[in-house]
């Protein structure tokens, strides 16, 4: 898949063992420098060596920079560190860091890159399924500030982004699961065809044991339907926040419930379902449509109970979100299955039904 960026033109290679020719494909990217390869414990534990040993026998040196996982990682002084390990390593602008993990090590590794020697040349190799149909494409990078979420970063795209689908093979369920939620998304705002394959295979896909062909034409329509946004619109004042969609009501029951009892693709379906009903409620999208996608939403496994949240807390994330301009709350709905648009406020009235639908577990 091809995206267009400020920064150049880049390549998403999408498909089944393609780690072994991560070293090729990088060289084949002109990135001839040495490669710092940035990732998680977990991750690097399960596919660091393949990695390695794929660069080294396309003679790229290579060195390891390993970081603890989850998203308490994403943090300044964690992009303080792995300069420390990029100065004492020698690295310089000409080098590569690769960034070999899920969002988390993407995001950071990506503003690690951005940021050394005013910005190095930055691989993308996702291994959480979130990460492949979509934090690692479109070039926003960032760290997390403990006031808030995301607010450090920049904007740094790939060279090349190379999405291994047999890594999800050591991918827990519930994680699959979630990245799944943005499979479903992109469907929902793109792509009516990918809509009716997530229909009939939607388990199979989530929880086959292994990560065959299948699964990697998913992820590369899912790659596609993001490289086409971004490519359109990447600083977001259009297409871009049609990737929205679910968001608005799902980051904020994210924020309110803390961060911790729900994934985001758990909270992004919650999300979904309330942004398919308030497109019913502005007229937007057909009765039937919207319960053809509840339908499918329905199929995803319950998230666990979370604790009680109050819609005013809910309200207040709302309105801290940056989809507000002048109090004014911009609004992602489907105007038919396959298609977004964006409502330019979403009337106060609905506001308020929309978060009492949120804080309603299904
Ligand atoms: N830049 C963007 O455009 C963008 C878009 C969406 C999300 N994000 C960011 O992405 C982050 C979430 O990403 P994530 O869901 O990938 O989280 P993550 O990177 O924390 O990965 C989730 C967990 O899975 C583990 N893991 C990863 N790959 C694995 C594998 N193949 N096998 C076994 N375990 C594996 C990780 O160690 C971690 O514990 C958030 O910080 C979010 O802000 C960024
Ligand atoms: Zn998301």
């Amino acid at each position: 898949v091809d995206v267009i960026s400020s920064a150049g033109r880049y390549e998403v290679h999408v498909g089944v063992d393609l780690l072994p020719s991560l070293g090729a494909r990088v060289k084949a990217a002109g990135l001839l420098g040495r490669v710092a390869v940035v990732s998680d414990e977990t991750v690097f534990d399960s596919w660091g060596r393949q990695a390695l040993d794929s660069l080294g026998q396309a003679g790229l040196a290579a060195q390891p920079l390993v970081v603890p996982p989850g998203e308490s990682t994403k943090t300044l002084s964690s992009a303080e560190a792995l300069f420390g390990g990029l100065i004492q390593g020698g690295f310089t602008r000409n080098d590569t860091l690769l960034a070999l993990g899920g969002g988390v090590v993407g995001d950071l590794g990506g503003f690690v890159a951005a940021t050394f020697h005013r910005g190095m040349a930055l691989v993308q190799v996702p291994t959480t399924l979130l990460a492949q149909v979509d934090s690692s494409v479109g070039g926003k990078v960032a760290v997390d500030h403990p006031l808030g979420k995301n607010l450090i970063g920049a904007f740094h795209p790939a060279r090349l982004v190379l999405a291994d689908v047999r890594t999800l093979e050591t991918l827990p369920a519930r994680e699959r699961w979630s990245g799944m939620a943005e499979v479903v998304k992109a469907a929902l705002i793109q792509d009516e065809g990918l809509l009716e394959l997530l229909e009939q295979r939607l388990e199979a896909l989530a929880t086959g044991a292994g990560a065959g062909a299948e699964l990697a034409e998913v992820v590369r329509r899912a790659v596609q339907i993001k490289a086409n946004v971004v490519s359109r619109d990447e600083r977001e004042t259009g297409p871009r926040m049609w990737l929205n969609f679910g968001h608005t009501f799902g980051h904020a029951l994210e924020t309110a419930t803390g961060y911790g009892p729900l994934t985001h693709g758990e909270a992004v379906v919650q999300g979904m379902r309330v942004a398919l009903a308030l497109s019913v409620k502005l007229g937007r999208l057909t009765p039937a449509e919207a319960a053809r996608a509840q339908q499918l939403l329905a199929r995803f496994p319950p998230p666990p109970s979370w604790p009680a949240v109050a819609p005013a807390a809910v309200k207040a994330a709302l309105f801290r979100d940056k989809k507000v301009q002048a109090g004014r709350l911009r609004f992602v709905v489907l105007s038919r299955l396959g298609q977004a648009e964006v409502e330019p406020e979403l009337p106060p009235e609905l506001v308020d039904q929309g978060v009492a639908q949120t804080v309603t577990p299904p």
